[in-house]
């Protein structure tokens, strides 16, 4: 049975790879691809958004058909619907989605989203009632695992396919319609798994204020009322259940990000941030503080502190290969770079970015934090071992001490690239003075600044002034309380 399951498998596997190579395949140059992940469409296959989409359409348009009742009218009706919502879905994304849009298996993700949504709906229709249609949890979904604004798209979107379904009926679109509203608002306080139980209960909630609205209007006698209540109750459980269920594997399949998925990742029992404790506790505790300050300036700026932290507790991680070779990690009086050529320190220190991303990927954590690792020192110069090279007389250009990059591509990446280098210039200040924390974090954002660092993120000129404020501001703290602890 076994045998005949993995022939199953591999055969289907090869059929899939076939089909794959005549689309975009993954780029084998950029390296080795990880497979533990069991992610089909991760890094392996991509698929163009243009047939998703295509692909995408003619299910939902068949659907709304085959769930309406198949007729010339309801063929011409589903046409005309399907197209209206369309056109408002590409209006709400081919502007302001242009990352996920860019992103094949987001594209995939949210072509999923539809098709599994219309499913349960067209299975609460026949078997329940049209209140039994999960829309909260499939909006809730795409705010999680998109964004946020996209969460709002789905919930209008979908609450005009659960409203088509039962007949235009205006009720079901409004009530659905509230009740995903209600909840991809506060999507940000989701944090854990068990916030997932608040989802349900708002959604019923919402629902059940609709659904008293609808009746003190008319729209229901009391028998009626009292059945779509019942069934807005089971709405809220459904959503329970199917977030539980497909958030984990929707994280898994498309390599998403989610706030939940960050808390996980923010564990210290988790191997990879233990191994950091105990191999390298210099470097530990560097990212702890980096992640204090990257946390305050990521609420300045209003972007997601969790990644700014959790990218901070993981942005070092490469220095595991040779912890002794970075500052933080030696004590005083021994420095094995005091033995080595300034070219192999260049080569030690580079090299922990790259170690960093093989790391990360070995213990598979999500995209977001290893696109943090790799731009945390964008294409910088090593001064220290640039003016070593020169001292030792060697004719070395500037250019060859810089780090390979990329440079940060987000304002997480650029928030983490400062906090990183003011906590370390500021650790080597002999006594800490506010006026002299207060230099060193203006000098640290003019020179990479100047040298262009942030010419790939969406970072303005105010967003480092606020940054600049809010770094100082945390380090002093930090520095008044150690003091204040003495
Ligand atoms: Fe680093
Ligand atoms: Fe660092």
């Amino acid at each position: 049975m076994n045998n005949l399951f993995n022939s199953v498998k591999s055969w289907t596997r090869s059929v899939l790879l076939k089909v794959a190579r005549n689309f975009k395949t993954y780029d084998y140059s950029k390296g080795p691809v990880i497979r533990e992940s069991k992610s089909l469409f991760h890094r392996e296959i991509k698929i163009p958004v243009f047939i998703s989409f295509l692909f995408t359409i003619a299910v939902i348009y068949i659907m709304l058909i085959m769930g309406v009742g198949i007729s010339s009218k309801v063929i011409v009706a589903a046409a005309i619907f399907t197209s209206a919502v369309i056109v408002f879905f590409i209006a709400q994304i081919q502007n302001r989605e242009k990352v996920i849009l860019g992103d094949n298996d987001a594209v995939v993700l949210m072509c999923m989203l539809f098709i599994t949504s219309l499913l349960t709906f067209q299975i609460a229709k026949e078997y329940l009632s049209p209140f039994a249609s999960p829309v909260s949890a499939f909006s809730i979904m795409a705010a999680m695992l998109l964004s946020s604004r996209l969460g709002g798209v789905y919930a209008v979107c979908l609450s005009l396919y659960a409203a088509f379904l039962n007949g235009m009926r205006f009720d079901v679109f409004l009530t659905m319609l509230g009740g995903a509203i209600f909840v991809v608002g506060n999507v940000h306080a989701i944090r854990k798994r068990s916030d997932f139980i608040n989802v349900g209960v708002k959604t019923v909630i919402a629902n059940m204020a609709l659904l008293f609205m609808f009746y003190f209007v008319g729209n229901y006698d009391v028998s009626q009322f009292k059945y779509n209540l019942f069934y807005s109750v089971l709405n809220g459980i459904f959503s329970i259940v199917i977030l539980l269920a497909f958030m984990p594997l929707f994280e898994k399949i498309f390599s998403r990000t989610t706030n939940i998925k960050l808390i996980e990742l923010s564990d210290f029992n988790n191997s990879l941030l233990k191994r950091l404790m105990l191999e390298a506790p210099g470097t530990y505790h560097h990212s702890i503080m980096t992640a204090d300050i990257s946390e305050q300036s990521a609420n300045v700026l209003g972007e997601n502190s969790l990644l700014a932290r959790i990218g901070s507790y993981y942005h070092d991680i490469g220095k595991l290969k040779n912890p002794l070779y970075f500052i933080e990690n030696q004590t005083p009086g021994y420095n094995p770079h005091d033995n080595l050529n300034p070219e192999m320190s260049r080569l030690i220190l580079i090299s922990h970015v790259k170690e960093g991303v093989v790391l990360a990927k070995k213990y598979n954590v999500d995209n977001e934090i290893i696109n943090i690792i790799e731009q945390h020192h964008g294409t910088t110069i090593m001064h220290a071992f640039y003016h070593r090279s020169l001292e030792s007389g060697l004719h070395t250009e500037i250019e060859n001490f810089r780090y390979p990059g990329p440079k940060p591509a987000t304002k997480i990446a650029a928030i983490i690239m400062l906090a990183d280098s003011c906590e370390a210039a500021c650790r080597s200040i002999d006594e800490p003075t506010s006026a002299r924390i207060k230099d060193m974090v203006e000098k640290i954002i003019n020179n990479k600044f100047i040298d262009g660092q942030f010419s790939a993120c969406p970072i303005t000129l105010k967003d480092l002034e606020l940054m600049k404020d809010s770094i100082i501001s945390t380090i002093m703290s930090i520095y008044h309380a150690r003091i204040e602890y003495k």
